[in-house]
C-alpha cells in the first residue's frame, strides 16, 4: 500500500476513536465515575471523568463508526483507495476503548500527583490510541487486525499526537477545555 493510502486508512479507520473524547468534553459533567473515592490520599480518577461523558462519547463514535460504514464506498472513490468498512464491535471497541485509556491515564495521574487537568505529555497523546486499539482488538479481532496493519499503526501514532494537539487548542481557544492539551 502506498504512503497516502496509509495515512488515508490510518484517518478513516481512527475517526470513530477520534470523536469520543471530544464528545466527553461537550456532553460530560454529573457524577464522576469514581464517585469521590480516593487512593492514597488523591481522587481514583477525578471530577474530570464522569459516567454521562464516558456515554455520550461511547455512543458518539459507534454512531460515527456505523455513519462512516454508509459513506465507505463514495470516500473510496474520493481518495482513490479502498478503506476499510466497520463492523458494530468495531466501531464501540474503537469509541469504547478510546474514553477506557483516557480514563486510565487519569488513573495514572492521579498516582503519580498530577491534579485534574494536568498534562502528561505523550500519555495525553495517545492514552485512547492504545486503548481504542487494545479495545478494537478484543472486541473485533480479525477486523482489527486486517485493518489495522504494522504500517497503519505506525501512521497512527505518528499522526494522532499532531491532530491531538491541533484539535484539543482549537477545543481551547473556543473556550470549551480549560487546558489546550
Ligand atoms: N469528560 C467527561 N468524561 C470523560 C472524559 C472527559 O465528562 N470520560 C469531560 C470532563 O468535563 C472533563 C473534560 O471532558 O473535565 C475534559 O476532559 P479531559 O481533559 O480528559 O479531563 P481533565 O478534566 O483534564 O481531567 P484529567 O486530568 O483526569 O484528564
Ligand atoms: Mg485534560
Amino acid at each position: 500500500m502506498e504512503l497516502l493510502g496509509v495515512v488515508a486508512t490510518a484517518l478513516w479507520a481512527m475517526l470513530p476513536a477520534y470523536v469520543p473524547n471530544n464528545v466527553a468534553v461537550v456532553a460530560g459533567g454529573g457524577r464522576p465515575i469514581d464517585g469521590g473515592r480516593t487512593m492514597g490520599g488523591s481522587r481514583l480518577l477525578g471530577d474530570g471523568k464522569t459516567w454521562r461523558g464516558t456515554a455520550a462519547g461511547t455512543a458518539a463514535g459507534t454512531a460515527l463508526a456505523l455513519a462512516l460504514t454508509a459513506l465507505t464506498p463514495a470516500a473510496s472513490d474520493i481518495v482513490g483507495h479502498t478503506l476499510p468498512t466497520f463492523p458494530v464491535l468495531g466501531g464501540l471497541g474503537l469509541a469504547l476503548g478510546a474514553m477506557l485509556g483516557d480514563i486510565g491515564a487519569s488513573f495514572v495521574k492521579r498516582r503519580s500527583g498530577r491534579e485534574r487537568g494536568a498534562a502528561f505529555p505523550g500519555l495525553d497523546q495517545l492514552d485512547f490510541v492504545v486503548g481504542a486499539l487494545l479495545c478494537a482488538l478484543v472486541l473485533a479481532p480479525s477486523w482489527a487486525l486486517q485493518t489495522f496493519t504494522l504500517p497503519v499503526v505506525i501512521a497512527v501514532v505518528v499522526i494522532t499526537p499532531l491532530l491531538h494537539l491541533v484539535t484539543n487548542g482549537i477545543a481551547y481557544l473556543l473556550g470549551l477545555k480549560n487546558e489546550p492539551w
